[in-house]
Parts: structure tokens; sequence; C-alpha cells
């Protein structure tokens, strides 16, 4: 039996590409069922260009201070996607809202990852949010993009405890390891097909264990 084609992937980014390089390191092994085939920046002085031109990927910058409306931005991304014969976008700390035209040309094919166990704490300055609330877990999102930021059927979440003393930093530090864990296994459920979106939730199919929520680190 032949091995079902790998499916193509770029990953949008804005900064220093941590998961990024995560996502291009579990890509690297060939039973990976998807390749990280470009990487699209908005920002010409994002640490991830490096990381993915020394990893060999292609990286394309589409500067959005180059659009005049967030329309022809999406316009210039989504053409440079189709380009590159894109199955799956995955976002990974890019920083740009998305127009909903383009959010519901890719529905379904892309994913995004959110440092907070959503629906809790949409938006920015996650970890210090958290602590703000006093919880003592926290974690880390992979799921499909919606139109509504930070909403869409989730994949896989990890959930991090608050240990005492934590600041933003050594929490957030804590939950973007996390983040290189989930992200992986979010993009090797949805490129294999073994999770898929039944409405408005995402099931899990096609015989093996779903990707598990986990506590990090393990006791
Ligand atoms: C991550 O915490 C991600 O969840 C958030 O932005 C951060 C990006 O980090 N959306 P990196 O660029 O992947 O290192």
């Amino acid at each position: 039996m032949s091995t079902p084609a790998r499916k193509r992937v770029a990953v949008l980014v804005s900064g220093g590409g941590s998961n990024m390089a995560a996502l291009i390191a579990a890509a690297a092994d060939p039973a990976f069922p998807a390749e990280i085939v470009r990487v699209i920046c908005n920002r010409p002085d994002a640490g991830a260009l490096a990381k993915a031109a020394a990893a060999g990927v292609e990286t394309v910058i589409i500067d959005h201070r180059s659009y005049s409306d967030r329309e022809t931005f999406d316009a210039a991304v989504d053409a440079a996607l189709v380009a590159a014969e894109t199955d799956i976008v995955c976002l990974a700390g890019f920083m740009r809202l998305l127009t909903p035209g383009f959010v519901e040309k890719w529905r379904d094919r892309m994913i995004n990852i959110h440092p907070s166990l959503l629906p809790s704490f949409k938006g920015l300055h996650t970890h210090a949010r958290a602590l703000e609330a006093d919880v003592t877990l926290h974690g880390c999102t992979v799921h499909f993009v919606r139109a509504e930021m930070d909403m869409g059927p989730i994949i896989v979440q990890a959930a991090v405890p608050v240990i005492d003393g934590d600041t933003a930093e050594t929490l957030a530090a804590r939950v973007l390891a996390a983040e290189h864990r989930i992200y992986p296994q979010a993009l090797a459920a949805v490129a294999s097909g073994r999770a898929v979106v039944d409405g408005e939730r995402v099931v899990h199919t096609g015989g093996g264990e779903p990707p598990a929520a986990f506590v990090w680190p393990p006791a």
C-alpha cells in the first residue's frame, strides 16, 4: 500500500518562531504526515525568518505596513499560500487579525496556537491575566481558526500548573514548552485526517489514541 502524500503546510509568523521551529523539527521525520513548505512573515525583522532559513524552509516576507488595508494584505498572504499549493495553514505567533473572508476561505484548513486554556483568557497578556485571576491551572490550546479572535473548535489542549512565586515570564516559559509539544501533535492529527470538524467540534477518528491533554511538566 502506498503512503499517503504528506500535507503541504505553510506557517504564518510574526515573532521569534519557536512554535514554527517545533513544527519544522517534527516534520523533519519522514513519517510525519505534513511537510513545512513555506514560512510567511509580516515583519522583516522577525527572528523566525533566520530560524526557518537555517532549517532550509523557504521564507516570504509580506510586510503589512506596505498594504493600505487588511483586505489587500490578506489577499497577498492568500496568493502566497496558493502559490505554495498549501493544504494547511498554521498560525504560530502571527500577530495580525485576519479578515472574515480570508478565514472563511481557509475554514477547517487553518489552525492556531494560543497560550491559554481557551475559552479562558482570549487575547494578549494571557500569563499575567492568569496570575491575576489566581488560577491554579493554565495552559495552551491548538484550535481551528474562526473569524472571532481565539475562537474555534479545539484540537488539543495542555494544562500547565501555576507554581507559587511564578511571574508572567516563568509561567510563559512553562506554557511555551507545552506549546512545543502539542502543536506538532495537533498538526499531525489534522494532517492525517484523524482530527476532523463535525459541526463546531473536533472529532478524533481513525484509530490510535486521540492527542491527550496533559499536565506539563509531568509529575
Ligand atoms: C506563543 O506563546 C503563541 O502561543 C502565541 O505567541 C507566542 C509565539 O511564540 N500566539 P513563538 O513565536 O512561537 O516563539
